[in-house]
């Protein structure tokens, strides 16, 4: 049993009050509700009083959130205690976007003089890259390959794509995909001779990543000769023998720590190509935004501190509400990866069906977290948001400026994204349909049966968030909002948010697979689909 649990039965009693009451009603009757359910952290304003909450409801919920030990919780993690038991280490990420003066240690040892250490080094050579001084058999470097999956790709690849208006140095690609189309196509009309590849793996096991680092190698022996590899490859791992065994060496090795969990490692030396792109000074700006929210995380009450509000809505819409998913929409084209991104976040740290304890969860656990941007969202699946069978919790992300200047654009933008938050929340009742039907001249049987389908049901809930522009610093504070807040629903659910052991199964199965799909013959020591398609699969191969 958890404090949530506990709290379950009174939370559902406000919850069956809270939908006697139409969130339009809600703000007639309360002028100060948009004061009240709004909060601030650095630079982020957070809106949440368009959900289905009122003071009593978020009263009882910061009781969970306090009952449940999230400061205990968040101060072992800050600690360096092992919170990530399964894997026996301590969960330290914040250590990477420390400033002079901070304190973090595990296991009796200081590590911020290694953190430092190796984050100089690290941006030492991001700008050495961008000046040239490091350069290839070509001369200086005009591309960037960076290749890794999973928290080796995700975050930096979101984050290039999120700072492209600060990107000045060469240009940067990502290879992900075992699928050799990913490094095919990137490849493709790339000068090996002006190409870093950057191999970004924790463990430098992952097959994907050790698959596509060969492919490359192989691709720069053949342009430029087995002597080009050492100047053509650099590394960020964990696995320093690894590497080395790879044939990149020492200067171009950049480690982390096993208290950096992959999913959050963009603030350690995995964070290289984005320096790399926008300059040792602007990746500062970056971690100093992350670290302005782990103070506040740190510092802030838990009923006006932002990852643990939106933890807690979290928690309300999914456990209390049954809501089973989430849906990330950022009104910023160039968020366009950062839902794909927090789909790693969230739902390898929650999508857990056991506690901490090994006990089995009652309660559902992680949501099914997707997203597009606005406005390109609206135009697919937002039908479903708004009239579709289930209610699908949305949280808007928009920036008050752009950087284009184009004036016309972001209000069109703005506008479209407060409209959706207000549609959801207002609806649209059969009464005001019909009355819109007549004042077109419709008669009364075509408006008859036509109502029902123009009905929006309304109260569905949304959060929004809004910062000034997206900037390297407003970038850090975004990840490190939507990290903690993964952290708190874990704690509340009493999982382990750091493991992942249910993406291994599927490893290891395909392991032993490999043979099989090589060679054609279907195994007899699997089941009969899977047999079966391995023999489909060969047959079309063998018809060309
Ligand atoms: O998908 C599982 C996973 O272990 C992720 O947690 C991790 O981010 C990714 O694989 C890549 O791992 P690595 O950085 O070790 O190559």
């Amino acid at each position: 049993m958890t404090a949530l649990t506990d709290a379950l039965p009174s939370l559902s009693a406000h919850r069956n009050r809270l939908a006697a009451i139409p969130m339009r009603q809600m703000f007639a009757d309360d002028p100060e509700r948009f004061a009240t359910f709004s909060a601030t952290a650095g630079s982020l304003f957070l809106d949440y009083s368009k959900t289905r909450i009122d003071r009593a409801a978020l009263e009882a919920l910061v009781n969970v959130a306090d009952a449940g030990g999230v400061e205990a919780g968040r101060d072992a993690m800050f600690a360096g205690r092992e919170i990530n038991a399964t894997e026996r280490r301590a969960v330290l990420h914040k250590a990477l976007r420390a400033a002079p003066g901070d304190h973090f240690e595990t296991a009796g040892r200081d590590i911020l003089p290694e953190v430092f250490q190796t984050r100089e080094r690290m941006l030492a050579f991001a700008e050495r890259v961008r000046s040239g001084d490091v350069a290839g058999v070509g001369g200086p470097f005009t591309d960037i390959v960076n290749i890794g999956i999973g928290g080796s790709d995700l975050g930096p690849a979101m984050s290039a794509i999120a700072l492209r208006p600060y990107l000045d140095g060469p240009r940067l690609h990502f290879v992900s995909n075992v699928d050799g189309a990913d490094i095919t196509d990137t490849l493709a009309g790339l000068d090996a001779s002006r190409t870093l590849f950057l191999v970004a793996s924790k463990t430098f096991t992952t097959l994907e990543t050790m698959t596509n680092a060969a492919t490359a190698r192989r691709w720069v022996v053949e342009r430029l000769g087995e002597g080009a590899v050492g100047r053509h490859f650099a590394a960020m791992s964990t696995a320093l023998g690894a590497v080395a065994r790879f044939g990149i060496s020492e200067d171009r090795t950049f480690g982390f720590w096993d208290w950096v969990g992959g999913r959050y490692s963009l603030w350690s030396s995995i964070g290289l190509p984005v320096a790399i792109g926008i300059g040792a000074a602007r990746f500062n700006e970056f971690l100093a935004g992350a670290r302005l929210i782990d103070r506040h995380f740190q510092d802030a009450p838990l009923a006006r501190n932002l990852p643990v509000l939106m933890a807690l809505i979290g928690v309300w819409h999914r456990d209390v509400w049954a809501f089973p998913a989430l849906a990330v929409l950022p009104y910023e084209q160039r968020l366009r990866r950062f839902a794909a991104y927090l789909q790693q976040l969230d739902m390898e740290s929650n999508g857990k069906r056991v506690r901490l304890s090994g006990e089995l969860i009652s309660e559902p656990t992680g949501p099914i977290v997707f997203g597009e941007p606005g406005t390109n969202g609206q135009h697919a699946f937002y039908q479903l948001l708004h009239q579709g069978t289930e209610i699908v919790p949305c949280e808007f992300l928009v920036g008050a400026s752009d950087h284009e200047g184009l004036d016309e654009h972001h209000t069109q933008l703005v506008a479209n994204c407060l409209a959706q938050s207000e549609a959801l929340m207002r609806g649209k009742n059969r009464h005001e349909v019909e009355t819109e039907l007549r004042a077109t001249g419709m008669d009364p049987d075509a408006i008859a049966s036509l109502a029902p389908h123009k009905v929006f049901p309304g109260d569905r809930p949304s959060i929004t968030i809004v910062y000034p522009k997206l900037t390297p610093s407003v970038l850090g504070q975004l990840i490190a909002l939507y990290e903690h807040r993964v952290f708190v629903q874990g704690l509340l659910w009493g999982l382990n948010s750091f493991d992942q052991w249910g993406v291994e199964l599927g490893k290891q199965l395909a392991a032993g697979l490999v043979g099989a799909v090589r060679s054609g013959r279907p195994p007899d020591d699997r089941d009969g689909s899977t047999a079966g398609l391995v023999g489909v699969i060969a047959r079309m191969r063998e018809g060309g």
